[in-house]
């Protein structure tokens, strides 16, 4: 299949950003403004997190609260910038301050699939549990025991580890990730 040029790219991943502002679910739960994500088009490197916090839902952009920043630190160890790659949440929505919920995270992943696909990115850096139920809904993928193993599939890479909220927390998942 031919790939998107950047401005269809661009067109489409709008298209998307207006189904989520636009959408009915989304809107229901949310607290704030709706995080759709946000990033470089034509990226080989996606992140995948949870669900915006209070602090992205007073902004609309993601990861720029307290776990964002450590995670734009994490990124330029290893040289990476955060405008060079795409970061999104499967959940759209700041959920408060309660347990997501499948169905939400089921929801979520419409939305974030058809992401993925005009992305098109060859790795997925999942950051943390949540990010790993979405993307693999029907394994039984433990976190603890799969972090830092690639996962090849359909072409894509996915690369589990842990959400950065839960390295600020835990010296020993920090040294981990
Ligand atoms: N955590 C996430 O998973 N996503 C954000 O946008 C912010 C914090």
């Amino acid at each position: 299949m031919r790939e998107n040029t950047y401005e269809e790219k661009k067109k489409k991943l709008e298209k998307i950003t207006e189904e989520i502002e636009n959408c009915e679910i989304c809107n229901r739960y949310k607290i704030g403004h709706l995080v759709a994500g946000e990033g470089k088009l034509n990226t080989k490197i996606m992140f995948v997190g949870e669900a915006p916090g209070p602090n992205e839902s007073k902004t609309g952009h993601p990861f720029i609260g307290r776990s964002g920043k450590f995670l734009t630190k994490l990124l330029f160890s290893i040289g990476l910038r955060r405008e060079e790659v795409f970061l999104t949440s499967p959940v759209k929505y700041y959920p408060g301050k309660r347990a997501l919920n499948n169905e939400e995270i089921k929801h979520g992943m419409l939305h974030t699939s058809k992401q993925i696909e005009i992305i098109d990115p060859k790795l997925i850096v999942m950051l943390g549990n949540v990010a790993l139920k979405a993307l693999f809904p029907n394994e039984r993928f433990k976190l603890s025991k799969i972090h830092g193993r690639v996962i090849k599939k359909e072409g894509r890479i996915y690369f589990p580890t842990f959400h950065p909220a839960a390295a600020m927390r835990f010296p020993k998942i920090r040294k981990l990730m």
